[in-house]
């Protein structure tokens, strides 16, 4: 009891001093910040660097009065939004990062161009301008001068800038640190200059979305320790380099939408970590290069909407570990091979708008993970080979309507949602195999009469199903 009273009394005593050492220390605090010292141990960025920020700053984002807000950038008790420091070797203060665009960085106003000055930053390591650039036209500018390109730089990100337009400029490669490169979501317009394949660090290239032109440079192959490259969405013309095998480390690739023609090329198969491939919605052709099976790290497969006109191949069901398989609208004929049922841990697989004959394979019904089957608008034929339980499971993510031969058993039939008619009973209500001999394949004129005659139909099962609930 005694000891618990004890401590105010000495709380008061510490106290009492206090207050009465406050305005010597504020005065020297004044001192301090009017007169930066040169010698003291917690230095202050250096008066160049800091103005080069201040005229950033006061560049890009209106938010604040900067230099009178923020007068000592990497100050902890002042920091700014949107910015990182180090200290460096030096002891002082140095910008490591710069963030624009997203809160609760600074935002950027109306009239912010793309500021070439943080090149001028010594310390800088990464910039990130997502949604900056939108009203004032702007170029990506790098100063032509070597020296003044920072070593330092490893992440530049130039995201969701439409008003960013103009060329990719070809000093980017004197960057040599950049590790990640994103330049996705603007106007940058041109070809991908090949200087940009001197940037032997580049772990990430994203040049999606912009309109780029011109092919592929083959130089793509020097960048050995790339493990993500997307170049989708742009306008590239010509084939995939066969350099593309020289990547040793991808995991990711993505070259859809774009006009992109030839065959795959054999160098991709030598891709072992290979996960995502995208090459969906360009002019590909022909042939899958031989040995396609070594893939055998890849999950997602993304390859419809390109004109290849030959049979699927049966190698695709050794590719094991796949969950996403794309092939819709690329013209593929003859049966879906057997194989395809190995591919157990297969989510979505999409074949429709293609040519495809036969019966569905068997082994279909058993496929654990599948969550999204659409074979619609083929030629196949035969009876659906799943189960109720299969088809309650999948419900309007399975589509097999638009292949008139198909036909689903009675005992199935109750949990038609899938655009296929019953097998025998319903034979008399529809007779639907005789019009598919005339309109063999999915065509635009049978387009107009098809869902009038699926409705009728579904409107008979419809009645069908009412009577045998009541
Ligand atoms: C299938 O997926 C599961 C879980 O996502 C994974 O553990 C398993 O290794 C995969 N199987 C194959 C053959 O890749
Ligand atoms: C449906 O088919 C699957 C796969 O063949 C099987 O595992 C399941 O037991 C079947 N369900 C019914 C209700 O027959
Ligand atoms: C299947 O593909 C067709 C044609 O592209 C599309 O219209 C339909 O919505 C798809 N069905 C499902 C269930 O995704």
């Amino acid at each position: 009891m005694l000891q618990l009273s004890k401590p105010p009394i000495y709380l008061d005593t510490m106290c009492l001093p206090f207050p009465l050492s406050l305005p010597p220390l504020l005065l020297l605090l004044l001192l301090l910040l009017s007169h930066p010292p040169s010698t003291t141990t917690a230095a202050t960025m250096l008066p160049s660097e800091s103005e080069t920020l201040f005229k950033i700053m006061e560049s890009m984002s209106s938010d604040q009065p900067w230099r009178i807000s923020h007068p000592t950038p990497c100050q902890p008790s002042s920091s700014w939004p949107g910015i990182e420091c180090k200290i460096g070797k030096d002891n002082r203060p140095h910008v490591s990062r710069l963030d624009f665009g997203t809160p609760p960085n600074p935002s950027c106003k109306k009239t912010a161009t793309f500021p070439s000055l943080i090149f001028s930053l010594p310390f800088l390591q990464s910039a990130f301008f997502f949604n900056c650039f939108t009203h004032t036209k702007t170029t990506l500018s790098v100063p032509q001068n070597r020296a003044s390109s920072p070593a330092s730089l490893q992440q530049l990100s130039l995201r969701s800038n439409p008003a960013l337009s103009g060329p990719i400029p070809p000093q980017i490669s004197d960057l040599k640190s950049l590790e990640i490169l994103t330049l996705s979501q603007n106007r940058l317009s041109g070809p991908i200059p090949s200087e940009i394949f001197t940037l032997l660090k580049l772990i990430h290239l994203d040049l999606s979305y912009n309109v780029l032109t011109g092919t592929i440079p083959m130089q793509l192959g020097s960048l050995r320790n790339l493990q993500g490259l997307d170049l989708s969405y742009n306008s590239l013309i010509g084939s995939i380099p066969d350099t593309v095998g020289q990547l040793g480390l991808l995991q990711k690739v993505d070259f859809s939408s774009n006009q992109l023609t030839g065959s795959i090329p054999n160098g991709i198969k030598k891709l072992g970590l290979l996960v995502f491939m995208a090459l969906s919605n360009n002019k590909l052709s022909g042939k899958f290069p031989k040995g396609l099976e070594k893939l055998q790290s890849l999950q997602y497969f993304i390859l419809d909407g390109n004109p290849m006109h030959i049979p699927l191949p049966l190698e695709f069901g050794k590719l094991v570990k796949l969950q996403e398989l794309r092939l819709a609208d690329s013209g593929y004929s003859g049966t879906i091979p057997e194989s395809f049922s190995q591919l157990k841990n297969l989510s979505t697989l999409s074949l429709q708008d293609n040519r495809l004959t036969g019966e569905i394979p068997v082994g279909f019904g058993s496929l654990s993970h599948i969550y999204h089957m659409n074979l619609s608008r083929n030629m196949l034929g035969g009876v659906v080979p799943f189960n109720a339980s299969f088809l309650k499971r999948l419900g309007r993510n399975l589509d097999l309507s638009g292949n008139p031969g198909l036909c689903v058993s009675s005992s199935e039939a109750h949990s038609l949602k899938v655009g296929v008619n019953v097998c025998g009973s319903s034979d008399q209500i529809a007779s639907p195999a005789l019009p598919l001999k005339n309109s063999q394949a999915p065509s635009p004129s049978g387009l107009s009469i098809k869902p009038f005659f699926l409705y009728a139909v579904l409107c008979v099962l419809g009645l069908h199903h009412q009577m045998f609930l009541v």
